[in-house]
């Protein structure tokens, strides 16, 4: 069989009435490979691919591009720009447009534009089992940083004693940003007020004082603590997570331990990578399916 030849690429900027097209692409791409490998799709239908997309092609805090090639568009990706950390994804390409160079296109693209603002890093998540997207994230210069498991379920035990779980408010803003700059090295202010406008953001207090925050408990969410047992607080106090679940980094192992005792089930492997300036935080963390 001849190889196919790489199309002709022209890689622009998404607009909003880009995302049914992208939407619809980002479902297909992500349900077949999962499929193929035997794992649940990361979107449940095209309708909620479409709906991600269009937030985020309508957000002044996210720079997208579109790839098309003879007329019709044939991939998407995205470029989180909330935080000194920018954070890329999702990619997708049209299944019968893959492994022609139109993920390296528009990987490209996004990491022109972090470079050119600056940002201390670039991070992104990938499926572990997809051989493809990580030989083209090494091959781009990405580090493997994390190996995560997606968990789902909800857990037995749903109270950790001396730990008090609230929703955030706008005041819990300052001393949820100190935390996430002293295990990161970094905030993620936006997506926490973001969360709080959403009603799904959560702050954990023990002896007093905030010792443990989530912007969501979810795929599109990250929450921070000092130690794993506020993070299982925040983890416990939800009656489900929002996506696929929540990313647990499988080398916690006595915090991925705690969430299989307590009836939680891996749902997929997942790594997260990262360019550029990147500390292994010293408390507990759960990152979200972007970085
Ligand atoms: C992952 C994805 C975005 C990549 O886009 P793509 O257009 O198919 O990929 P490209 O052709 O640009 O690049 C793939 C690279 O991986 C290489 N590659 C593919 N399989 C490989 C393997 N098993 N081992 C080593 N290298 C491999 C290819 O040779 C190519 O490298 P090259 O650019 O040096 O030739 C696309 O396949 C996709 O949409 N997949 C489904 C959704 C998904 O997983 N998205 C990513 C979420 S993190």
């Amino acid at each position: 069989m001849q190889p196919k030849a790489a199309p002709e690429v022209t890689i622009r900027q998404a607009t909003p009435a880009d995302s049914t097209t992208c939407g619809q692409i980002c479902y297909e791409a992500f349900h077949n490979i999962s499929a193929e490998h035997g794992f649940p799709a990361d979107f449940p239908g095209s309708e909620v691919a479409i709906r991600v997309l269009s937030t985020i092609f309508s957000s002044s805090q996210f720079y997208c591009v579109v790839a098309e090639s003879e007329g019709r568009i044939v991939g998407s990706n995205c470029l989180d720009e909330r935080s000194m950390i920018a954070g890329i994804g999702p990619i997708t390409i049209d299944p019968a447009a893959q492994n022609l160079g139109v993920g390296r296109r528009l990987m490209q693209a996004v990491m022109d534009r972090a470079n050119q603002l600056r940002p201390a890093g670039m991070r992104l998540v990938q499926a572990a089992f997809h051989n493809r997207s990580l030989a083209l994230y090494t091959t781009l210069g990405f580090d493997v940083r994390e190996p995560l498991s997606c968990v789902q379920g909800r857990t037995n035990e749903r109270t950790i004693p001396g730990c008090a779980v609230r929703p955030a408010q706008s005041t819990d803003l300052p001393a949820c940003n100190a935390l996430s700059r002293r295990m990161h090295g970094f905030d993620r202010g936006m997506e926490l007020e973001h969360g709080i406008e959403q009603n799904t953001a959560l702050v954990v207090e023990r002896a007093g004082r905030i010792t443990g925050y989530a912007s969501a408990l979810a795929f599109f969410g990250h929450a921070t603590a000092e130690t794993n047992l506020d993070l299982q607080a925040l983890i416990g106090a939800v009656e489900s997570f929002g996506g696929a679940g929540i990313l647990v980094p499988s080398r916690n192992t006595a915090l991925l331990r705690w969430c299989l005792f307590n009836g939680l089930k891996i749902v997929q492997p997942l790594t997260l990578m990262s360019i550029g300036f990147y500390n292994d935080p010293p408390g507990a963390w759960l990152p979200s399916i972007l970085f």
